[in-house]
């Protein structure tokens, strides 16, 4: 099983935080950002990790991270995504490192408590296809949002202006590896972007994807007040952490 963390894009919805540095980068509470998807995979046991960076301070992250000895790693793969073609156009370019083997895909400012081993066990216990994690919200209208036909998915919809669940679809993706074809085939969404929920919707026809619903708190950190609920959150775990 192969890592692969999406850490990407302009991070335009925190400007002027992102004015000179990678969203990715930023603080949340005593680490940056960075750190806590790594933290997850590693915990996971998934070792081999790529990277995907792009947009500003790019080389920041080798400095940040080297080889990645401070997570036990040996060594921490880069690449590096031009413009801002979206989440599955950087995923793209994975194709060559995941070796056919499956992946493990954590978007970049996705912050999880808890330990994601047991969702990826199951994974590994599948005999194909994808498993996302979902998460109840109070706004689904800010996320991947699926449409649920008893405990069947049979749409997610991004984005939607009137979501079909109180659920999100959280930035934790195991595929297995067509997950490159239905990437290649994709076409840009409205926004222009090659979107991970069509991915996802490609899975779906072929009635092939699988989920977990997570108990924990998750939560992502691509705007203002979601980074400050991520900061909350980590320091609140911090406090009540056994000593
Ligand atoms: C992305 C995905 C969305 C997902 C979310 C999770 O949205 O497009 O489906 O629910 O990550 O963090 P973005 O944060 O890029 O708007």
């Amino acid at each position: 099983m192969k890592g692969i963390i999406l850490a990407g894009g302009l991070g335009s919805r925190l400007r002027p935080l992102t004015k000179v540095t990678n969203k990715h980068l930023l603080p949340i509470y005593d680490k940056p950002m960075i750190y806590y998807p790594i933290e997850t995979l590693v915990r996971a046991g998934i070792k081999d990790i790529m990277i995907v960076t792009g947009g500003n301070s790019a080389g920041d992250f080798l400095r940040l991270l080297g080889n990645g000895k401070d997570f036990g790693l040996k060594d921490i793969y880069y690449t590096y995504q031009e413009g801002e073609g979206g989440i599955a156009d950087a995923l793209k370019l994975c194709e060559h490192f995941a070796e056919g083997q499956r992946t493990v895909v954590i978007l970049g400012d996705n912050i999880i408590q808890d330990d994601i081993s047991p969702y990826v066990q199951k994974f590994e216990d599948q005999d194909s296809g994808a498993r996302i994690l979902l998460k109840e919200v109070d706004d689904p209208e800010r996320f991947g949002c699926p449409e649920l036909d008893g405990e069947r998915i049979v749409r997610i919809e991004e984005k939607p202006v009137q979501p079909k669940s109180r659920y999100a679809v959280t930035g934790i993706y195991m595929y297995d590896r067509r997950v490159f074809d239905f990437c290649k085939r994709l076409k840009p969404s409205a926004r222009g972007e090659l979107e991970i929920t069509d991915v996802n919707n490609a899975y779906i026809k072929e009635g092939d994807l699988h989920y977990d619903v997570l108990d924990g708190w998750w939560t992502d950190a691509g705007q203002f007040e979601s980074l400050y609920r991520a900061t909350q959150l980590v320091a609140s775990a911090k406090e009540h952490a056994p000593v």
